[in-house]
C-alpha cells in the first residue's frame, strides 16, 4: 500500500472519519477566509480616481555598472495626477518604469503607493493595478478584439467595455468602419495597421484592464506627428480617474502633464514642477522648447 492509498483511507473508512472530515473542512474554510481577508491587509487600498505615487530615497544601481542609476531619488505624484519624466536618453527614464512595473528592485528605498510599500504586496496583486504601453507595440496574429482583450478572460468583458476602451482609445471608429469590425484579422494574414494605430489598439489593450495606474513609456516616439496627436488624445482621455506617467524625450507628447519631472545625467532630478513653472525657471525643460523649436 502505498502512502496516497492509506491517506485515502483514513478520511474515508477510518473509525472518525466524519469527525476527520469536518475538522480538514474547518481548516480548509479558515484558510479560505485568510485568503479572502488578506487582499484588504496586503494590498493597496485603491480609492476612486487612482493611486498616489511616492519614490522615496531610491538608490538602483544594475549589476553591470559600476555607479547607481539612482542614489536617492525622490518623487511624489499626486492621485489622478499626469505625471511626465523627460529627459535625455540614457537618463534613467525607463529604469524608473521597470522599479513601478517591479521588473527591478531598488537597492535602497522605498516606492509607496497610497502609502503602502509596494514591495509588501504579492506581484501579482500588484501589478494588476499597473498598465504599461511601451514604445513598440507588441500585436499578434488574430482579430482585434484577441489582441486587445490579450491575457484576460473574454466572457468577463462585455461588448461595450470593450467599445468604450476602444473610444478612449481613439481607434472605435476605425475599427467599425472595417467590414468585419472587430473581428477584423491583424498581422500578415489581414489588415496592416499603421504605426499609430498599433499603438492606439495597445493603448485600448491597458485600458480594458481598467488600470489604477497607466504608464507609457515613449509611447509616441516612433510615430508620425499626426499620429502623434491622436495618440495624445488617447492620453488625455485615457488619464481620466488614475494616475498616468508618461516617459517622454519630446515635450510635445506631455504637453498637458500636470507635473513634470526633468532628469539629467546621473539619475538627477533636475526640476520639478507644472510646464509654466518650469518655463519660467528656463531651465532644463525650457532648453527642451528651443530644441523642440529648432527641430520643427
Ligand atoms: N538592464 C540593465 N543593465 C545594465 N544597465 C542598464 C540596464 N538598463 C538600463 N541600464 C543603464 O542605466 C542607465 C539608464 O537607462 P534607462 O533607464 O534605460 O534610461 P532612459 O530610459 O532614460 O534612456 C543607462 O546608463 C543604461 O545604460
Ligand atoms: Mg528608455
Amino acid at each position: 500500500m502505498n502512502s496516497a492509498e492509506g491517506f485515502g483511507k483514513s478520511l474515508s473508512f477510518g473509525p472518525n472519519a466524519a469527525q476527520a472530515n469536518s475538522a480538514s473542512n474547518r481548516i480548509l474554510n479558515a484558510k479560505n477566509s485568510r485568503l479572502v481577508k488578506s487582499p484588504e491587509k496586503n494590498d493597496i487600498i485603491v480609492e476612486e480616481g487612482g493611486i498616489t505615487i511616492e519614490l522615496r530615497d531610491i538608490r538602483l544601481r544594475y549589476p553591470a555598472q559600476e555607479a547607481p542609476v539612482f542614489d536617492g531619488l525622490n518623487m511624489a505624484i499626486e492621485k489622478g495626477q499626469f505625471a511626465a519624466i523627460v529627459g535625455a536618453s540614457g537618463c534613467g527614464k525607463t529604469s524608473i518604469i521597470s522599479l513601478l512595473e517591479r521588473f527591478n528592485e531598488p537597492e535602497k528605498g522605498q516606492i509607496l503607493f497610497n502609502g503602502k510599500d509596494i514591495s509588501e504586496v504579492d506581484i501579482y496583486t500588484y501589478r494588476k493595478h499597473l498598465a504599461l504601453v511601451a514604445q513598440e507595440p507588441t500585436l499578434f496574429q488574430g482579430t482585434i478584439r484577441d489582441n486587445i482583450l490579450l491575457g484576460i478572460d473574454s466572457s468577463t468583458i462585455a461588448d461595450d467595455q470593450l467599445h468604450t476602451a476602444c473610444r478612449d482609445a481613439s481607434m472605435n471608429d476605425f475599427i467599425v468602419s472595417l467590414p468585419e469590425s472587430y473581428n477584423t484579422n491583424i498581422g500578415s494574414r489581414g489588415v496592416a495597421l499603421s504605426g499609430g494605430k498599433k499603438q492606439r489598439i495597445s493603448i485600448a489593450r491597458a485600458l480594458i484592464r481598467n488600470p489604477r495606474v497607466l504608464l507609457l513609456d515613449e509611447a509616441t516616439s516612433s510615430l508620425d506627428s499626426e499620429s502623434e496627436r491622436l495618440v495624445q488624445m488617447a492620453f488625455e482621455r485615457a488619464g481620466k480617474g488614475r494616475t498616468m506617467i508618461a516617459v517622454a524625450y519630446r515635450l510635445a507628447t506631455v504637453q498637458n502633464a500636470d507635473i513634470f519631472f526633468v532628469l539629467g545625467e546621473g539619475g538627477k532630478l533636475m526640476e520639478k514642477g507644472d510646464h509654466m513653472e518650469l518655463l519660467k525657471k528656463r531651465g532644463i525643460d525650457y532648453q527642451m522648447c528651443q530644441n523642440q523649436a529648432l527641430d520643427n
